[in-house]
């Protein structure tokens, strides 16, 4: 323990001094009042001392050590303060708002052009009395080939490439074996679409090993080869929003007789373009398969097809959505780069 004299006490009160000037921050304070204030502080110390000090100089050196005390405790009461005072403000200014700033504009998000279309072609399609139906990505040759009439040796299958798993399932080539599980699950009258993702051995700039399709299927007593014609083109015409030519062409398909294939007149030059990138001058558009279903398909679906006809139809939803918005290059859609969009597709909005 120091001995207490007047020395100390003036030595003492110049060390905090000097060590006051140096303090910066909070923590700095807090080991300078532990150093001068606490237990073993040296302010403490020299108080401590007071008892052994003769009676005759304890009241005058207790009260010169109290005042110092005192001036201790003030000042770092102050330095607290004006520390606390100025980081409040520093805080303040990094964190000031200038509310005059002009916004940096934001993207809001929007649905992929083919999810976009899939939307819009089956609410217009539900507006006709169709349902939503669904099936698996990995699918059985069963329902893919065999029920739509597609039996091992047809030359058909190799119209659609397939990815086939080990276990001899497959991805699904088109959304056709829906039609089959509709009807097995609901029976005769139907009426139903299913969009979808396909899949097939096929990758070059026209053609993606997976793309999208939209199935419709129409089962019911005596259904006239007009309906579907004007089911086709009422779609088309709300789909795009303005009457456009449309033309049947004959085709081919195992799971339709008659079938067809729907052109379109070019959305982009009407052909009037014997240049025009989207039709290359032929003025037509082939946008979907159909046809009558063929009475095979209908059995296979456990329907009677000597009571029940219908037809049905598949509609490339990628060529669909490329047609409306104007999307030249069919790998856009698949790319990660979403800049195209941005710059200028409908469905995406600056706010
Ligand atoms: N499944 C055919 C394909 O992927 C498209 C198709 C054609 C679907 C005629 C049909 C149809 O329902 O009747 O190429």
């Amino acid at each position: 323990m120091p001995e207490l004299n007047e020395l100390n006490i003036n030595a003492v009160k110049e060390s905090f001094k000097e060590a006051l000037k140096t303090v910066t921050n909070l923590a700095g304070l807090d080991d300078l009042r532990v150093r001068f204030t606490g237990k073993k502080g040296d302010l403490t110390l020299l108080l401590r001392s007071l008892g052994k000090l003769p009676s005759e100089l304890r009241k005058e050196a207790g009260i010169e050590l109290n005042k110092l005390r005192d001036e201790i405790e003030h000042a770092i009461d102050i330095t607290g303060k004006k520390i606390r005072d100025s980081e409040n403000e520093k805080q303040e200014v990094s964190q000031r708002i200038d509310v005059t700033l002009p916004e940096k504009g934001r993207v809001s998000g929007a649905f992929h052009p083919v999810i976009q279309t899939m939307h819009e072609i089956a609410n217009i399609m539900q507006g006709l009395g169709y349902s939503v139906a669904t099936g698996p990505e990995k699918e059985e040759e069963f329902y893919n080939f065999e029920c739509l009439n597609v039996p091992k040796w047809h030359p058909a299958r190799d119209m659609q490439d397939t990815f086939y798993f080990p276990d001899g399932t497959l991805l699904r080539t088109h959304t056709s074996p829906v039609q089959i599980r509709a009807m097995l699950e609901y029976g005769a009258p139907l009426r139903i679409i299913c969009p979808g993702k396909v899949y097939r051995r096929d990758n070059d700039t026209t053609h993606s090993p997976m793309f999208n399709q939209m199935e419709g299927l129409l089962v019911d007593k005596n259904v006239p080869f007009s309906v579907m014609k004007g089911t086709m083109a009422e779609m088309l015409n709300a789909f795009f929003g303005k009457s456009l030519k449309y033309r049947f062409r004959a085709s081919y398909f195992p799971f339709t007789e008659p079938s067809m294939e729907l052109d379109i007149e070019c959305v982009e030059c009407s052909g009037h373009n014997e240049h025009c990138r989207v039709c290359h001058g032929t003025g037509w558009l082939e946008v979907a398969g159909m046809g009558m279903v063929h009475p095979n398909v209908i059995r296979a679906g456990k329907i009677d097809p000597d009571e029940y006809n219908g037809f049905a139809f598949g509609i490339g939803l990628d060529r669909m959505s490329m047609l409306k918005y104007g999307i030249s290059d069919l790998r856009l859609l698949f790319d990660g780069n979403v800049s195209y969009f941005l710059s200028g597709f409908g469905g995406v909005e600056r706010c």
